[in-house]
């Protein structure tokens, strides 16, 4: 296969789509896939080599994960932040086990704007992805630098302190690598809903350096199974680049996964990269 990792898209619909939005999308995206995705598409997205993951708000995760059971492909549905204690005093959270009543086994942790708005430092994201893979979750951890950062040559340095800020007991993290249920984004800052993507040069040598990361603290193994998405600005118009890459596995996109068109776009361009 050309990409041993297969390919995973994942839309963030960040706080867009309430309930009507919801099923609008879902009536669109069922009566438009078989027209919208190669012939291939349908056996990849069978098979799990091609994976559709929608994250939307969670107002909207009851509905979207039932509007899933009739879809015409698997889709995946996950949560976009969730804490890692199972109950408790902790006003305006979430947690594990209200997710696995909807039948949600997906979560996004330590996304930038988590970080940036709201507070959450390394720590924080590391007690949610300890609590949530603890639960068995998939969980989707992202990291990426500012342009600050990025400007003053500080990209590698930062994505190594968060990742060693989650990672803060490698023999805690290493069987979760080696199940399968870790996938990272890289997430550079200044691409996130600015219109500026990396180039697919910028991306893949982050995304070497973060696999690198995990061959040094997880062995070959951990690392070479891991994969790895790139997010910020990913277009249906740039995405084939990007997937071009050996070390980018997928996206995870905002915007452009808004709309059920586009987002069957980006499928049909994960099944093209695996032909
Ligand atoms: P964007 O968002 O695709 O709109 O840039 C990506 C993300 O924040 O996950």
């Amino acid at each position: 296969m050309k990409k041993p990792r297969g390919v995973l898209i994942a839309g963030n619909w960040k706080m867009n789509h309430g309930l009507s939005e919801t099923n609008g999308f879902f009536d669109i995206l069922s009566a438009q896939s078989k027209a919208a995705l190669p012939k291939n598409a349908e056996g990849l997205l069978k098979s799990g080599a091609l994976r559709a993951l929608v994250i939307p708000t969670a107002t909207s995760l009851q509905t979207a994960r039932n509007r899933t059971e009739k879809n015409p492909f698997p889709l995946a549905i996950g949560a976009q932040n969730a804490h890692g204690e199972k109950s408790g005093a902790f006003t305006g959270e979430i947690s594990g086990p209200m997710l696995q009543e909807l039948n949600i086994r997906w979560v996004l942790i330590g996304h930038s704007e988590r970080r940036q708005f709201f507070g959450e430092t390394d720590s924080s994201v590391r007690k949610r992805c300890e609590g949530l893979l603890s639960q068995g979750f998939h969980v989707m951890l992202c990291v990426g630098e500012t342009r600050a950062e990025r400007e003053r040559g500080e990209t590698f340095k930062i994505l190594e302190r968060q990742l060693s800020g989650v990672f803060a007991e490698p023999e805690k993290g290493a069987a979760t690598f080696l199940d399968g249920r870790l996938v990272l984004a890289y997430e550079p800052v200044w691409a996130i809903g600015t219109g500026l993507t990396a180039t697919p040069e910028q991306a893949e040598e982050a995304h070497q350096m973060i696999r690198k990361w995990l061959w040094d603290h997880f062995g070959m193994d951990a690392s070479g199974r891991t994969p790895i998405l790139y997010g910020g600005s990913v277009t249906p118009q740039n995405i084939d680049s990007l997937l071009a890459c050996a070390n980018i596995d997928g996206g995870l996109v905002g915007g452009a996964s808004l709309k059920p068109d586009s987002f069957l776009a980006l499928l049909a361009a994960g099944a093209k990269a695996l032909s």
